[in-house]
């Protein structure tokens, strides 16, 4: 009797074990499955997944975006700036040197979010302003929309700044589960009021308004409260309440380091003797500030358990403002500008995922912000692109595993409206070419060549941080001189122009501009409307069409 019950004990535990085996197999296998058999029945090719500790889901992504952050304004650049939280996490994880972005706020944000370059989304010129009524095309299917299809909660605090004329271009219909922040591209950090300035505006400009918003709902229950204090409360909320079963994507877009300049008193203080020069002073201080909400929101994804099957990004969207506070040195430029103080940006990823190998390590791969579209959707997410048209590449082989990017070319950006005054000689480089113009205002990267063509009208120079002893150098543009060529991986800096010495180089490229250019869309740039007026809203910036 006692060795039957043994005997079927020992079936029962045999079966039981084997359920198990069949049930974990095919929990593993599923994620591997499920984005092949949709990228099969999509059409599209190239599935990678990456296996996570939970088999069950794909990684958390937390992208953390800091805006007109300068090149040189990490504490693991210039020790001036104090960052522990930003230089810890860049340390455990990959630190990018040959990173770019756009060389200001919407273009970059269009691209993170579309995996695009401006000439594919109609924004390739400026930003847009309040009273314009645009927005990020609303055909194209969004980065949060994407990872909301592969299953991820998709959270957003801090700044949009890709249109509002119309409800269905905000945060949370374009992907978002949740949004608090700003709507538009910079605001007062404590009042959450905007009255800008600049821009195509009428002449019954400044409009103010409040522009803070939880969801769809307009908010003043943060006034007086610190932007970036608002930002990663919120954020260090949604970690607490999330069900780490279910991915999670967290869109961090700070405010900071943002103008207008300001910061809470306490965090100034460790820069009162060593930072003479007030704006670069109150600059470091909102930094600091920064650098401790990245510290809280890490802090707080430990604690929940989820920072294990985390990978997190932290990227500038342009280069510093140079008459703001910012440092790009010792590039050459500064926001705005198609020069390297412009575009080529701060940005690290950190992620216990990252192979041992890849760990503590820089990387000098060419890497451009539309790339984190594939990157997170295809290589992080498992999820399929579809077979949308894209310019960015997936990258997560690079990173994880240090696997070479197929990335050579960079298209900087093509603006057919920034255009040299009309007696403004024709460039002699230019005039032996009879297809792209060189008074297009333009910058292409191939390999190790940088091309930069057109009206090169402000911040040329070399601009040193107050901080600092070293010479700023001014740079004189002759008239004329619209073609520049260097040498980036030799000459990272743009000292030395050698249009002159290359000219099949320079051919090269320009015949490279050319065919972006045939296939750019339509420049996206309206006329203001007055109806933008927030007084016609009761005071707040709000949608009007
Ligand atoms: C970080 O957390 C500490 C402790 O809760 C808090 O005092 C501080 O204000 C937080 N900082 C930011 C920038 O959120």
């Amino acid at each position: 009797m006692a060795s039957i019950i043994r005997t079927r004990s020992f079936v029962l535990l045999l079966s039981s074990a084997a359920l198990l085996i069949i049930y974990l197999a095919f929990e593993r296998y599923f994620w591997r499955v499920a984005p092949v058999v949709s990228a099969l029945s999509g059409g599209a090719a190239g599935v990678g997944f990456q296996p996570s500790r939970n088999p069950r889901r794909p990684p958390h992504i937390v992208f953390i975006l800091a805006d007109d952050y300068g090149f040189n304004d990490i504490g693991y650049r210039n020790p001036a700036m104090r960052t522990p939280n930003l230089d810890y996490l860049a340390a455990e994880g990959i630190k990018l040197d040959n990173y770019y972005v756009q060389p200001i706020c919407t273009p970059s944000r269009a691209q993170l979010m579309s995996g695009k370059y401006q000439i594919h989304t109609g924004l390739q010129h400026s930003i847009i302003w309040p009273p314009q009524p645009n927005c990020l095309p609303l055909d194209l299917p969004t980065l949060p929309q994407k990872l909301k299809e592969a299953g991820y909660a998709t959270h957003m605090a801090g700044k949009w700044h890709l249109g509002f004329y119309k409800k269905e271009c905000w945060p949370t219909n374009r992907g978002f589960d949740s949004f608090l922040g700003i709507l538009l591209g910079k605001g007062d950090h404590f009042l959450h009021t905007e009255e800008g300035g600049g821009g195509p505006y009428p002449s019954t400009w400044p409009w103010e308004g409040l522009d803070f918003r939880d969801g769809l709902q307009s908010t003043n229950a943060y006034s007086g409260i610190y932007s970036t204090h608002v930002i990663a409360e919120r954020v260090e909320n949604i970690i607490e309440k999330h069900d780490k079963d279910k991915p999670l994507f967290l869109y961090v877009s700070f405010q900071a380091v943002h103008t207008p300049l300001q910061v809470p008193e306490s965090y100034l203080q460790p820069f009162e003797s060593s930072i003479q020069d007030e704006k670069r002073r109150i600059y470091a201080g909102m930094t600091y500030c920064m650098d401790e909400a990245v510290g809280n929101i890490t802090k707080k994804l430990k604690k929940q358990g989820l920072w294990d099957d985390t990978v997190l990004v932290f990227s500038s969207d342009n280069g510093g403002n140079i008459d703001q506070g910012a440092s790009n040195w010792p590039l050459r430029g500064s926001k705005t500008t198609l020069w390297e103080g412009g575009v080529r940006a701060v940005g690290f990823v950190t992620s216990p995922l990252l192979s041992e190998r890849m760990k503590g390590t820089v990387s000098r791969e060419l890497i451009d912000i539309s790339d984190w579209y594939p990157t997170l959707i295809e290589g992080v997410a498992g999820w399929t692109l579809s077979g949308t048209k894209l310019d960015g590449y997936n990258i997560w082989e690079t990173l994880r595993s240090g696997k070479p990017s197929a990335r050579v070319e960079l298209l900087h950006n093509i603006d057919p409206l920034i255009t040299p005054p009309s007696t403004w000689p024709n460039d002699s480089i230019a005039a032996a070419h009879n297809s792209f113009s060189t008074r297009t205002y333009a910058a292409l990267r191939y390999k190790d060549w940088k091309i930069v063509t057109g009206y090169q009208s402000i911040n040329n120079g070399w601009y040193s941080p107050a901080e600092s002893s070293e010479q700023s150098v001014a740079s004189e543009i002759l008239p004329g001189k619209s073609v520049w060529l260097f040498n980036i991986t030799r000459d990272p800096r743009e000292f030395h122009d050698l249009s002159n010495q290359e000219p099949a180089i320079v051919n090269f490229l320009l015949e490279r501009l050319e065919s972006y250019q045939s296939g750019a869309s339509p420049v996206l740039y309206p006329d203001i409307d007055t109806k933008a007026n927030p007084a016609g809203h009761g005071g707040i910036w709000d949608s009007w069409e």
